[in-house]
């Protein structure tokens, strides 16, 4: 029978044909393979979901191997040179490119959900001068519930879009808050006659000039950068926002869990960490011992490996031609010698080599936020604005198909069988915990 599958349970000699579609079976057909009437039956152990299609998707394709990457079927390489941020934000979002009209539409439509409840300004006053603007970023974004009850309506259509256009309109402005907060500079508001990365530049860096004229090919460098980092399928963070989303949680709440899941080393936090590790090799001769430690395990050579790919990232390869157009600029970083240096080193080294170890989108993103002006500490945030309009995405789509419910995955129970209560005068002493 073709498209199924045929699998024997050596416990039971018994047969079971399971139909394959798209490549997959379904979890559920495996419960069917018992032992007995006792049996619970069949599940499948996907710690780290590295096998487990989790939904149906028509948002982003990765091809791994070949290093393809794909929005609505439109190649990254092709969107990165011709489009703008938001005319990729409305196809990820919307299912296909914009006309003319419309993207004039949408661009007004988030251009004037900008600002900010001035409420959000006293809750930003609320941190520590030396807080960390990721763990600002998120707190502030779930803050944006209180102040907008109706998106708990998550059914309903007109009022999922309005939640969309207000985060991809406020994330940037959260974020400069953020980061103003952390210098001791007074906020900047939003310039409704700057474009969306223009203006972002504008929040960030206007002091006392009348009028904040943004540099254009930093600005282009930086949509560029938010094109690149707008959704990756089914990462960390869109995992979040779909498990989240799944309980039927408001947006803004559900944002901030996915913004969450991104702070960290492994996933967004990556960027900041490459940083830092650069300053820490210091100088180039100084590279072999580096790679030496990865390679017996003591550290990571951060911005290197990918769950998916096991090519290049087509994103690296884009964002190392967007650092030189930044450097031709700003003045060479010294910074990208030594992660040129790394890489040529790593990718002729057997250890990187055989585990297909290539440098991913964070090698390069964090030295040309530098080389801008950004403080490592603001780099995944500088993730998450984009990162925004693919959360979105992905929450939109999985309210709408039929099939989805809450997300609850299944254990394998470890712990002890059923036991009698003890008496506190009758326990012993445990190991420490
Ligand atoms: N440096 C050194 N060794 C590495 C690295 C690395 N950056 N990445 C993976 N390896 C090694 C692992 O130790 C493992 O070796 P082993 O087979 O001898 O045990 C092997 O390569 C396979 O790695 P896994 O950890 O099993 O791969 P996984 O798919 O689970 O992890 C991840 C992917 C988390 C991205 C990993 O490569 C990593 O930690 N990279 C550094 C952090 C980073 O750059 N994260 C950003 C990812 S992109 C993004 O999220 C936006």
């Amino acid at each position: 029978m073709p498209n199924t599958v045929t699998i024997t349970d050596n416990r039971t000699n018994a047969s079971y044909t399971l139909p394959v579609e798209n490549g997959t079976i379904r979890a559920m057909d495996l419960r069917q393979i018992k032992t007995g009437p006792d049996d619970f039956g069949l599940m499948s152990f996907d710690p780290a979901f590295t096998n487990t299609a989790s939904c149906r998707s028509s948002i982003t394709f990765i091809d791994g191997d070949k290093g393809i990457l794909r929005y609505r079927g439109y190649p990254i390489e092709e969107l990165a040179e011709h489009c703008t941020f938001l005319e990729v934000a409305y196809l990820l979002l919307w299912g296909d490119l914009p006309t003319e009209q419309q993207l004039k539409d949408w661009v007004h439509e988030i251009t004037h959900h900008t600002m900010l409840h001035e409420t959000t300004k006293k809750f930003l006053e609320g941190f520590r001068y030396n807080a960390h603007p990721m763990g600002m970023f998120v707190s502030t974004v779930a803050a944006l519930s209180t102040i907008y009850p109706e998106a708990r309506e998550v059914h309903n259509p007109a009022i999922r879009r309005h939640q969309i256009l207000r985060l991809i309109g406020k994330v940037p402005t959260i974020a400069a808050y953020c980061y103003r907060h952390s210098l001791g500079f007074p906020y900047v508001y939003p310039d409704n006659d700057l474009t969306y990365s223009e203006n972002f530049m504008n929040m960030i860096w206007k002091m006392v000039e009348p009028k904040y004229v943004a540099n254009p090919v930093l600005a282009r460098a930086l949509d560029i950068l938010f094109i690149l980092h707008a959704d990756h399928e089914q990462n960390c963070s869109a995992n979040a926002m779909r498990s989240v989303g799944s309980a039927l949680t408001d947006p803004f709440l559900t944002t901030a869990a996915a913004a969450a899941a991104l702070a960290g080393p492994l996933h967004g936090g990556a960027n900041e960490a490459v940083l830092r590790m650069l300053d820490e090799i210091g100088s180039k001769d100084k590279i072999p011992a580096y790679i030496k430690q990865v390679k017996e395990g003591k550290c990571k050579l951060m911005g290197f490996g990918h769950r998916v790919y096991k090519n290049y990232d087509p994103r690296a390869r884009i964002i190392k031609w967007t650092a030189e157009q930044v450097f031709e600029c700003t003045g060479r970083n010294s910074k990208l010698d030594i992660a040129l240096e790394l890489e040529r080193i790593a990718l002729e080294d057997d250890y990187f080599v055989e585990r297909k170890l290539y440098p991913n989108v964070d090698f390069y993103s964090g030295i040309i936020y530098q080389a801008m002006g950004f403080r490592p500490e603001m780099f995944t945030v500088m993730f998450a604005i984009p990162r925004t309009t693919g959360w979105l995405a992905q929450w939109n789509e999985m309210l709408t198909q039929p099939e989805q419910k809450i997300a609850r995955p299944r254990q394998v129970y470890t712990g002890h069988e059923t036991r009698s209560y003890v008496p506190l005068t009758q326990r012993k002493e445990l190991a420490a915990v």
